[in-house]
């Protein structure tokens, strides 16, 4: 089906080449998180099998596509000025992913955005040729969203995209079970199904025979991944070819024993960990359904001693007190983070945090969150200072904006620009001579493994 769907869009793709000498070209912007950046991937490869080439912008381009999230107001608000911005360009506009799902979104499009001409939500990405054929061929705005997995899309794959040579991420899994009560992962994403262990072996052997040095495992929860993650990663951990594996997102109420073990005794898992605390209130954790109290979380925070954690911590849910707040300022003090990322809580309809009623008002939700950055930032940096003086292993990603400056990363994901020179995927020795807040610098020492 979606074979014959891809031919026909590419017919009608040639013709356009035939009149104006070159491919329609595509524009993909990407919000939310790593697992959208993946569906881009495939979604890119999809329009490229149906004969666009990329453009370099929205203005260049005949199509643009939205590839949307809807975790908090703010990131669908963006997704509304840009999608004003595009009205009078006079594109074809594709609407997909996370906010789609949310019936809402659907009538806010349909009241003040009719120039969005194709709309799918998390479910059907695998129908998009379809779709846009419809388009094509009838001119008139396509809606279609359906509400779970029961059909595979596992033609979805057909042609993929890869945004980076050395690097990958592979969804393990889809959905979310956990239904944090501010959350509306669950309700966009469905419930969680586990991809089976042979599918996503096969998928990283192709991708380390293609060169690529590091796989992302994807998942809302990777720990609840259903044929045991710890074995997984201990299985991927063979894979000849790949330099590093990393995982996300990891739920401390489901992180056993084993995988810690596992990531200390599989030398290509690298010692880091994305371990979202949200709170450190107990109660509040409570109010947020997330399985686990504070005295837990930082229990858990000591048996992964040389693992560096990254976390999100939302401040602000409604009825936080002054002494909430001030148990999650102490709990970060006490986790010692290599990094945080901190959000305004969000109402999200739906949700069962959505039917609160003691909202904080907005001011406090900012002079609280102001007072976080307060400790969380200086915490990265004392992060990062504690490497001056050290030689890291990184792997290259690329040239930065200034020349002859390369970026890459350190093993617990640090961002460290340095001066020598650098293919993506390369490892090097790099001496780590001074940081920021948020990357750290240094020199090449040595390059290892470099490829020819
Ligand atoms: N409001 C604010 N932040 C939220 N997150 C999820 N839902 C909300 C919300 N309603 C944050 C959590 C999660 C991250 C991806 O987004 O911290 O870990
Ligand atoms: Fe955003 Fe969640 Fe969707 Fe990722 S899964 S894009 S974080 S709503």
């Amino acid at each position: 089906m979606i074979t014959s769907h891809i031919q026909q869009v590419q017919a009608i793709s040639d013709n356009f080449f035939a009149e104006n000498g070159r491919k329609p070209g595509m524009f993909i912007r990407t919000f939310g998180c790593q697992m959208n950046e993946r569906e881009s991937e495939k979604l890119h490869g999809l329009l490229s099998a149906m004969g666009y080439a990329e453009s370099a912008s929205e203005e260049e381009a005949e199509l643009v596509l939205y590839n949307t999230c809807c975790v908090r107001e703010s990131a669908e608000n963006r997704v509304y000025g840009n999608l004003g911005y595009l009205k009078a360009l006079k594109k074809i506009v594709v609407l997909c992913g996370c906010m789609p799902q949310r019936p809402e979104v659907i009538t806010e499009i349909k009241r003040g955005y009719r120039h969005v001409n194709i709309i799918f939500g998390t479910f059907n990405k695998h129908h998009f040729p379809k779709l846009l054929l419809e388009y094509l061929t009838h001119g008139k705005q396509v809606i279609e969203i359906l509400q779970d997995h029961s059909e595979a899309d596992k033609d979805f794959d057909i042609q993929t995209t890869r945004f980076f040579p050395h690097k990958a991420g592979v969804t393990i899994m889809h959905g979310c079970n956990n239904y944090c009560s501010y959350c509306i992962v669950p309700h966009v994403r469905g419930r969680e199904v586990s991809r089976p262990v042979p599918e996503i072996m096969q998928e990283i052997e192709a991708l380390a025979a293609d060169g690529v040095k590091e796989v992302m495992l994807l998942g809302q929860n990777v720990n609840s991944y259903e044929y045991g993650f710890a074995d997984l990663i201990r299985k991927v951990n063979e894979v000849q070819g790949l330099e590093r594996i990393r995982f996300m997102t990891s739920h401390p109420k489901d992180l056993s024993q084993d995988l810690i073990d596992a990531m200390r005794s599989c030398e290509k898992v690298c010692k880091q960990i994305h371990l979202p605390m949200q709170s450190g209130s107990s109660r509040i954790l409570e109010a947020m359904n997330r399985g686990y109290t504070k005295e837990e979380y930082l229990a858990l925070t000591d048996r992964l001693k040389g693992i560096s954690i990254s976390t999100d911590i939302i401040v602000g849910f409604p009825g936080e007190s002054e002494e909430d707040f001030l148990d999650t300022l102490d709990a970060v003090k006490k986790a010692g983070f290599a990094g945080a990322f901190t959000f305004m809580y969000s109402r999200r309809e739906g949700t069962p945090a959505a039917d609160l009623t003691n909202e904080l008002p907005k001011e406090l939700v900012h002079e609280r969150f102001n007072r976080l950055l307060e400790i969380t930032k200086p915490q990265q940096l004392a992060h990062n200072q504690s490497y001056i003086g050290r030689t890291v292993t990184i792997m290259a990603e690329g040239e930065s904006n200034k020349p002859g400056i390369f970026t890459g990363r350190a093993d617990d994901n640090m961002l460290v620009h340095f001066e020598g020179s650098a293919k993506p995927g390369d490892m090097l020795e790099v001496e780590i001579t001074g940081c920021k807040t948020f990357y750290a610098i240094g020199t090449t020492k040595k390059s290892l493994r470099n490829k020819p």
